[in-house]
């Protein structure tokens, strides 16, 4: 069945679609089950320890929820809150951490989870902070990465292990995706008209 945000009329402000439902399913599935391997690896290398998701809100909870669901591990979460395009501003304002990090990670195989890397300033903040705790393993994984980065930075290869796909420099919304609060539940990746930015 076809989601209603998919039907004509539901959401007139997006444009197009760059990535359709069923490609997320089919290369989250993917991404979860590289990522279920790699801990498996990782474990059978440095040792056992606890797997802890860090999903940056709010971006990242679709994302966070559905791969999550596909990886048959013991895992816990930890959310951490952070803040780069505040309101409707379309570049990033340079991140800002919004909440209290979990702060139990020392010894832990830890997966940060976000919707997106752009200038990639949002994940050198969280991947630094946690470094900082002497996690066993570090990895992060994003559902897209802007090819050529709006901002003079270009985001640096190393901050992501897992990308689901790389999209041109365009603003989008949908799967957990905002602009101005809204559209995070539009199921596909999709432009906006630009009489709505
Ligand atoms: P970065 O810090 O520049 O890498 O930006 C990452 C954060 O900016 C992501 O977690 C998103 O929340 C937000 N962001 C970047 N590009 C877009 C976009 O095209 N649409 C909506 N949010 C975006
Ligand atoms: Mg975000």
């Amino acid at each position: 069945m076809r989601h209603a945000a998919g039907q004509p009329g539901a959401f007139p402000e997006i444009e197009r679609t760059l990535i359709a439902r069923e490609a997320i399913a089919a290369r989250v599935h993917e991404m979860a089950a590289k990522l279920c391997n790699d801990l498996r690896d990782e474990m059978a290398r440095t040792g056992p320890g606890r797997i802890v998701i860090v999903p940056i809100m709010s971006g990242a909870m679709i994302l966070a929820s559905d791969l999550l669901r596909e990886m048959p591990l013991k895992l816990s979460l930890g959310l951490v809150a952070v803040s780069s395009y505040p309101g409707t501003s379309l570049a990033s304002k340079g991140a800002v951490i919004q909440s209290e990090l979990p702060t139990d990670l020392a010894g832990t195989h830890v997966v940060v989870v976000d919707d997106i890397l752009d200038s990639g300033q949002t994940l050198e903040l969280v991947r630094r902070i946690i470094a900082e705790q002497r996690p066993a393993s570090l990895r992060a994984c994003v559902l897209l990465r802007k090819r050529v980065s709006r901002t003079a930075t270009t985001p640096d290869e190393r901050l992501a292990e897992y990308i689901g796909f790389d999209i041109p420099d365009e603003f989008v919304v949908g799967y957990g995706l905002d602009y101005n609060g809204y559209y995070r539940n539009y199921p596909e990746i999709a432009t906006l008209k630009r009489e709505a930015l």
